[in-house]
């Protein structure tokens, strides 16, 4: 990726990470970027680095601009290795004893990855530092995505340098949202379900915060995918209703199956469901990534898990959803559980036991079906379909699909 100008003398000199597919256990179908941003006035400041494998690019990318020994103070948003992992590279380049901008987490954090010992400075929310006619601000944004996270805002050119927040894994041709238009929602919501969705109680402060400060932010840039400067407030706006999760009138049906038989289960329970005029998809654990499936939940409020009984457990790709599921802590969510077994058939308990522990209100008893289903046992199936789907109405309103 060439570096891009976002603006006079503000430049992007990330990098893309193309053929990336599995970004820690979330799936990059259209790879990343990691970017990185050089403000240009008196002094030269470097936003944020990329990962360890992609220092000699950033370099090279910040090379056709200025020698990077003319930078003069480098800012860290963000520990997490894809921001940081190629700064002892840059800090040797650009100079040991270059001030190293970071909050005081981000000194923490940075110290137990790198052993050298850098000029830091570290900062706060309001903090200023000079590098000429422009001022860059420092904005504590904790759990945006770590501890340490922080924005740097470029107060008279109004951009805000978000780190994670605001991100998309995205790498195309495009450069800005304008450029990629309403499709860039997509990864921006699935980056949300799937990396923010846990700290959304978090980032609604956060944002509604940054709000009261009343900046005036013409431009986005987060480390992650497109820079957004035709309508920097609607991905804002977006956040406040992710941040909310109130869900719509969708179910959602995960399962695996071994011989077919919890996935008959799975498509009669959704055809119930949808006959009730509820939004709903049975999604196949081994079809669907994790990170997939957690954005089709994200916006349902109810999710029915199913699972066969596997060595009186689980079967392991819905153990480890709902261990990913767990984690993230969607909220607003009713369930219910269902499953095929062969002689003891523990999976159907474990699935409501672990949605009781997420919170989730159970609509009806668990539904077990011994080996393979009849057609009489999925009648059964499709009314505890219907059940799902009339317990999503009361919970959300009474439109009906097609209305
Ligand atoms: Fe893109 Fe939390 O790192």
């Amino acid at each position: 990726m060439e570096s891009t100008q976002i603006g006079p003398g503000i430049y992007n000199v990330g990098v893309a990470d193309w053929n990336i597919r599995d970004f820690h256990g979330y799936s990059t179908d259209v790879g990343t970027t990691y970017n990185a941003f050089l403000v240009m006035d008196e002094k030269i400041a470097l936003v944020d680095s990329v990962k360890k494998e992609y220092a000699d690019q950033l370099l090279d990318n910040i090379a056709r601009i200025v020698d990077p020994r003319k930078i003069d103070y480098v800012i860290s948003n963000h520990t997490e290795m894809d921001h940081s992992g190629s700064l002892a590279r840059i800090m040797h380049r650009v100079g040991e004893d270059k001030p190293l901008y970071c909050s005081k987490m981000g000194v923490k954090n940075l110290a137990r990855h790198f052993p050298q010992k850098w000029n830091y400075q570290a900062v706060g929310s309001g903090d200023e530092l000079k590098i000429g006619k422009r001022t860059l601000r420092f904005l504590e944004t904790r759990m945006i995505h770590w501890p340490d996270s922080m924005f740097t805002y470029l107060v008279e050119d109004g951009v805000l340098f978000s780190s994670d927040g605001f991100g998309q894994h995205y790498a195309g041709p495009e450069k800005f949202d304008d450029q990629v238009g309403d499709r860039i929602m997509v990864h921006a919501k699935k980056y949300f379900a799937n990396i923010l969705l846990l700290y959304s109680s978090h980032i609604e402060k956060l944002i509604r915060q940054v709000a009261d400060m009343n900046l005036d932010i013409r431009i986005i840039c987060p480390d992650h995918g497109v820079i957004w400067r035709r309508e920097p407030a609607k991905i804002v706006q977006a956040y406040l209703q992710w941040c909310r999760q109130e869900p719509e009138k969708k179910a959602v049906v995960i399962y695996d199956t071994m011989w077919h038989s919890t996935e008959k289960m799975a498509e009669a329970i959704n055809a119930g469901i949808l006959a009730e005029g509820v939004a709903s998809k049975p999604l196949n654990l081994r079809a669907w990534h994790r990170s997939e499936v957690m954005t089709e939940l994200f916006d349902a409020r109810a999710v029915a898990v199913g699972s066969p009984t596997l060595n009186n457990g689980l079967f392991p790709t819905v153990a480890d959803f709902l261990c990913y599921m767990r984690g993230l802590k969607p909220r607003n969510k009713i369930g219910a559980a269902f499953g095929s077994y062969g002689w003891s058939g523990e999976a159907v308990k474990l699935i409501e036991d672990e949605l009781k522990e997420m919170k989730i209100d159970l609509i009806q008893p668990g539904l077990k079906v011994q080996f393979v289903p009849e057609k009489s046992v999925l009648t059964v199936c499709n009314e505890f379909g219907r059940n799902i789907g009339r317990a999503v109405t009361a919970a959300t309103g009474t439109d009906s699909l097609a209305a």
